[in-house]
């Protein structure tokens, strides 16, 4: 089931009437457990495998220079070690989903029908114009965006980027990938018509700074489309989240905790609209980039 709201950022939480969300059947239940449990396993199986993965950055970005995708932008920032506590962050993130990039999909074939269903399909069906997608991925979404959207996907990193390559090239769909960091885009002000980011602000280091970008790079009236998990208003749902936040931090870079609605309307986001299911976890956000009044 599947509930949607209408609501303003700035109208407090208990207002926003967040209260009632999807059934699920027991065995929809167990097995939703087990898949996060399973994430989690993989995610410490791949943490201690310290074998190294076969996609070299060579061989991968000659690779991608066959594909009818444009290739990688050779002007993006290069993302490299730094002092910033992000930066130290980014880097080890890079690396998690280096080494995780070819059992991504494996994951999320599980996730995206427990816990996603078609939601992907719905936010991306919102895209027009102009599009970027921050934390691309391996381009799950690619399928799901309307034809005549120009789109733009950003990740950090470059073996995520090579299968989203590849799948956009089997799904025969025109996309620019970009390496970079959503903390400092290397795109211009006021550029976008659509931002879209799925399973993101739950992985960015500084998901304030990430949608501060995001705002940056959109249009005057441009959209923010989100989709992600976040903290449940359910009281059980958020202690078990609460319990098992500090392993999906350390492990798998993955937060359990936060949700956009806390901050989008102080980075200059109207909530046009908020969808929640599974629990509360599952959150759909559409955000407006606010148009300052003009002075009377
Ligand atoms: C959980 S995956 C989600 C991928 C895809 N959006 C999806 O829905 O399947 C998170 C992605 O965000 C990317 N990411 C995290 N922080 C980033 C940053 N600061 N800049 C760019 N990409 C980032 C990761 O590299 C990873 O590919």
């Amino acid at each position: 089931m599947h509930q949607a709201l209408e609501q303003s950022a700035t109208r407090p939480r208990a207002a926003r009437g967040i209260d009632a969300f999807g059934t699920l059947s027991v065995t929809r239940t167990v097995v939703t457990a087990l898949d996060a449990l399973y994430i989690l396993i993989v995610a410490i199986c791949n943490v201690t495998d310290h074998e190294t993965i076969s996609w070299s950055c060579g061989t991968s970005s000659q690779w991608i220079r066959r594909t009818s995708a444009r290739p990688l932008d050779r002007n993006a920032r290069q993302i490299t070690m730094g002092t910033t506590t992000s930066e130290r962050e980014n880097d080890r993130l890079r690396r998690f989903y280096d080494k995780s990039a070819a059992d991504y999909d494996l994951w999320m074939r599980h996730y995206d029908r427990w816990m996603l269903s078609d939601a992907r399909e719905r936010l991306c069906a919102r895209a027009h114009g102009q599009t970027l997608e921050i934390g691309l991925g391996t381009g799950l979404n690619l399928g799901f965006y309307p034809p005549s959207v120009q789109l733009t996907g950003l990740d950090l990193s470059r073996a995520m980027l090579t299968i989203a390559a590849q799948r956009a090239l089997d799904l025969g769909r025109e996309v620019a990938l970009r390496l970079g960091d959503a903390h400092a885009l290397e795109l211009p002000d006021s550029h976008f018509d659509t931002v879209v980011a799925t399973l993101f602000v739950s992985s960015v280091p500084d998901e304030r700074r990430a949608a501060a970008e995001a705002w940056r790079v959109l249009r005057p009236g441009g959209r923010l489309l989100l989709l992600d998990h976040v903290r449940s208003p359910i009281a059980p749902v958020r202690w078990a989240q609460r319990l098992l936040n500090p392993l999906m931090v350390r492990f798998a870079h993955n937060h359990l905790l936060r949700d956009p609605l806390d901050y989008l309307g102080s980075v200059g986001f109207v909530i046009e609209h908020c969808a929640r299911s599974k629990w509360g976890i599952i959150e759909e956000v559409v955000a407006r980039k606010d148009i300052p009044a003009p002075l009377s």
